[in-house]
């Protein structure tokens, strides 16, 4: 299902980091996914090398593995995150805190869970390394989170289970030597397709014409 009034530019203004809206009850449609998947596997790769790759995990089992490893990371660090001092204002803060917290409990229970992986390692790579493999996948991620918008499906970006990517590795059987894990993406249909754009500071106070 295509959200039918939905342009490009509202697409890319509109697709959130959906965690209290997703549908927990509705499964999602494995045709739905590979669309997605297929698109994202339209986005650029340095050298053209293409070495992606998408775990798509619907076994409970393995999700429940998953999601306990995401707990285990996201208790201390939420705790690190009350002390610190806000960058972002304290309400939006409020806000994204107890958003995150109620995905972190719940992680087990949305439907699909998708960890995008890269082939290479980039632990201790030099940065020209890092950027041409980081590079590599985010831009294929997000392509999937866009796809997956545009098809009323609702995703958050999350990258705490790699604190335990090697326990994630035996989970899911990758070879960790070899393939690394970028994101932990959780998928379910949306609750509503209704999403604002976000509030983001003034464009002058990030870009920087000519020279920083
Ligand atoms: C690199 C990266 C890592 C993130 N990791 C997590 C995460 O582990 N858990 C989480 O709940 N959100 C995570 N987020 C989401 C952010 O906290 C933030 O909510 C989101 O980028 C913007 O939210 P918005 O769509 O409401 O503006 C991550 C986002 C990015 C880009």
């Amino acid at each position: 299902m295509t959200i039918p009034t939905l342009t490009a530019d509202e697409m890319l203004a509109t697709t959130r980091a959906v965690r209290k809206r997703l549908d927990l009850q509705r499964p999602v449609e494995r045709e739905l996914l590979e669309e997605c998947l297929r698109l994202a596997q339209q986005a650029p790769t340095g050298s053209n090398r293409q070495g992606w790759g998408f775990i798509v995990v619907t076994d409970p089992q393995k999700r429940l593995a998953l999601a306990e490893l995401y707990r285990k990371s996201w208790e201390p660090y939420s705790r690190s995150r009350v002390a610190e001092a806000a960058q972002v204002e304290q309400a939006t803060q409020d806000r994204v805190r107890d958003s995150a917290s109620y995905l972190a409990e719940h992680m087990h229970e949305v439907p699909v869970h998708v960890i995008p992986v890269i082939r290479g390692r980039t632990d201790a790579a030099p940065i020209v390394a890092q950027a041409g493999v980081w590079g590599s996948i985010l831009p294929a991620a997000w392509s999937f989170m866009l796809a997956a918008r545009a098809r009323g499906l609702g995703t958050a970006w999350t990258t705490l289970h790699l604190r335990y990517e090697e326990e994630s590795a035996a989970v899911l059987g990758i070879p960790f030597a070899e393939v690394m894990q970028t994101a932990l993406i959780p998928v379910a249909h949306t609750i509503g397709t209704d999403f604002k754009p976000a509030p983001r500071a003034p464009l002058e106070t990030i870009v920087h014409w000519e020279q920083w």
